[in-house]
C-alpha cells in the first residue's frame, strides 16, 4: 500500500481523500544527514504543484529567517506531517496523521537530527502528543520520545502566522536563530547570539 526508502514515500494510497486531492506525494527535501529538521503540517497548493515542501509564501518567510541566521535552505531538511495536500487546505485528520506517521518517524530516524523544529500547532501537537498553545509555547525546547529515541524539539509558530500578524515576526526569527545555534549550523555562535549581536 506504500513504498518507503527511509526518506521518501512512493505509491501510497492509505488516505482515500488525500489520494483524491493530491497531484503528487510531496516528500521532504534537504540533505539526508542534516542537523536541523523542520516539520510543517502538510503541502499546500504550491507545494502540491511543485512537489516540494514550503515553496509558497510560508517558504519565503522560512528562507528569510534562515538567511538572517546565516543558514541556507540547502543546509537543512524540510518535511511535513502528511505528504499529500488535504482538500481545500483543511487540517489533516487524526487518521491521516497516523497513516503518515511511519514516514515521518522513519525520516527522523534516518536523519538523526540534532534538533527538530515544529512549524505551527499541528506538527507541535502531533510530535508532542498533547495539546499545545503554540503562541505561548513557541521558542520552548523539549525532549520528546519519537519512535524509540528521545529527540530535542523546538516549538515554533507557523511561518504563515507572521504574514497574518506582523507582531509574530520577531519571535519567529528569534526561534529560527535559536534553532540554528542549537543545531550548530549557520553564523550563530552560542545560544541566540548572532554575529550581528557580537559586532553590533
Ligand atoms: N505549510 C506547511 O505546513 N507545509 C508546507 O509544505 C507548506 C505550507
Amino acid at each position: 500500500m506504500a513504498d518507503f526508502d527511509g526518506l521518501c514515500a512512493t505509491d501510497c494510497s492509505r488516505c482515500p481523500a488525500l489520494v483524491e486531492s493530491r497531484s503528487r506525494i510531496v516528500n521532504g527535501v534537504g540533505p539526508a544527514d542534516a542537523a536541523l529538521l523542520f516539520v510543517g503540517e502538510g503541502p499546500g497548493k504550491r507545494e502540491d504543484e511543485q512537489g516540494e515542501p514550503f515553496v509558497g509564501r510560508s517558504g519565503d518567510v522560512l528562507e528569510e529567517a534562515l538567511s538572517a541566521a546565516g543558514v541556507t535552505r540547502r543546509d537543512v531538511r524540510i518535511t511535513n506531517c502528511v505528504r499529500c495536500r488535504p482538500p481545500d487546505n483543511r487540517d489533516p485528520t487524526a487518521e491521516e496523521l497516523d497513516n503518515c506517521r511511519e514516514f515521518l518517524e522513519g525520516e527522523i530516524e534516518t536523519l538523526d537530527p540534532e534538533l527538530i523544529v515544529t512549524l505551527g500547532k499541528v506538527p507541535s501537537q502531533h510530535l508532542l502528543d498533547r495539546s499545545v498553545a503554540i503562541t505561548s509555547e513557541a521558542g520552548d525546547v523539549v525532549d520528546v520520545r519519537i519512535g524509540d529515541r528521545s529527540r530535542r524539539v523546538l516549538l515554533s509558530v507557523h511561518p504563515a502566522a507572521t504574514l497574518y500578524d506582523r507582531g509574530q515576526r520577531d519571535g519567529f526569527f528569534e526561534a529560527i536563530e535559536r534553532a540554528a545555534s542549537i543545531a550548530g549550523v549557520g553564523s550563530t555562535d552560542g545560544e541566540g547570539q548572532s554575529q550581528l549581536d557580537r559586532f553590533g
